[in-house]
């Protein structure tokens, strides 16, 4: 069966990182043997200017049922208002294909430049899962009395046992998976704010502690409120196996994890469905980068790294993974290109952004 690619390349910098993803995805299915489509799609800021469509009901029942997977350059555009192609594109896709996982890697690639003094690869090497459809991004709450003294405003933070749970779950399994392989330590660590937030706190953490007694006695149950966490990605990152958190400290703290291995230009992630039939985004973490748009020097890292996850995490219709093997084989190549990189910063890799594709393409 050939693998079915939709790949949205986005504003800015985006369809320079996705050329590069899809010439290493080109390479590897000669050496693994598999057969792909992509079809690219126009969605972003230049086609919102032009016509005011961003994404409608249609186009997502078009990726729904005519692809497996979705490979996504970046989302921003300098003169489109900020929030309006997040939520009406990003976020969009991520809620109705219901892609409760994101899914961010924080490893630190041989050869990466890390902020952290003293730590190397082997300290900076963990998983955070982020719940990815509740919490304050449903966007419920308002504003009233509006350019008043008396302004109110309210934005809610949603937690519902169902969402906590499949996403509990699947960190579960996941650290199981990573311990399983030789990659994990078996410990899951669950990071909120539990002494402030004490509704969707307790909610998460009682949802955690059960699920994990009844399901996963395997593995060790670790609890950070999420200030401390942060303290603690700078000071002990090596301390970190997996992480599950809610979806707006996980926006936060996966910046953070971002910077430590190495900046936006390493960091790649994945909105994920994981249910049968479901239909996952990957993608750069980093931004659109307009000042850098068509100059050859934005780092396609990132983007590769997403494209490896795709071929990781992209199940067939019998919930099997026949592509995970070229996705390890690209990761692996990334590994050893990184440390002929002269530095991971758009302008100083020492090479152009097509030269970092050609070169994981020669590693590989
Ligand atoms: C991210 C981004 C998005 C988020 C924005 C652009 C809506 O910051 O993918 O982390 O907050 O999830
Ligand atoms: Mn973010």
């Amino acid at each position: 069966m050939a693998l079915k690619i939709a790949v949205l390349p986005g504003d800015g910098t985006g369809p320079e990182v996705v050329r590069e993803a899809l010439k290493v995805v080109a390479a590897v299915s000669k050496l693994e043997k598999f057969e792909y489509t992509t079809t690219a799609f126009d969605f972003g800021g230049d086609r919102y200017l032009k016509s005011g469509h961003i994404i409608d009901d249609k186009d997502i029942a078009h990726l729904r049922e005519n692809f497996d997977a979705i490979l996504l350059g970046a989302v921003g555009h300098p003169e489109v208002k900020p929030g309006i192609l997040e939520k009406g594109l990003l976020l969009r896709v991520r809620f109705a294909l219901d892609q409760y996982i994101n899914l961010r890697p924080v490893r630190l690639y041989p050869g990466v430049e890390t902020p952290l003094r003293d730590k190397g690869p082997e300290q900076i090497n963990f998983d955070v899962i982020r719940e990815n459809t509740e919490d304050l991004y449903c966007g419920n709450g308002g504003i009233m009395r509006q350019g008043t003294m008396q302004e109110v405003a309210t934005q809610e933070m949603i937690a519902t046992r169902f969402g906590a749970e499949r996403c509990l779950r699947y960190a579960f399994e996941y650290c199981r998976a990573k311990k399983a392989s030789g990659g994990g330590k078996g410990m899951l660590t669950l990071v909120h704010k539990t002494n402030v937030l004490t509704f969707c706190g307790d909610l998460w953490f009682r949802a955690f502690h059960e699920i994990g007694e009844k399901d996963y006695p395997d593995i060790k149950r670790d609890y950070n409120h999420v200030d401390a966490c942060c303290m603690w990605f700078v000071k002990s990152p090596e301390f970190y196996d997996t992480i599950v958190v809610p979806n707006m400290f996980g926006d936060i703290i996966t910046d953070l994890g971002a910077i430590i291995q190495g900046g936006l230009g390493v960091a790649a992630g994945g909105n994920i469905n994981p249910d049968r039939g479901g239909i996952s985004m990957y993608e750069p973490i980093g931004g659109s980068a307009p000042k850098y748009t068509g100059m050859n020097i934005i780092n396609p890292i990132a983007a590769i790294g997403a494209a490896a996850m795709l071929l990781q995490n992209t199940a067939d219709k019998d919930g099997k993974f026949p592509w995970r093997k070229a996705g390890d084989r690209i990761e692996a190549a990334i590994k050893k290109t990184t440390p002929r990189m002269k530095s991971q910063a758009a302008g100083k890799m020492g090479c152009s952004t097509s030269e970092v594709g050609d070169l994981v393409c020669e590693v590989l």
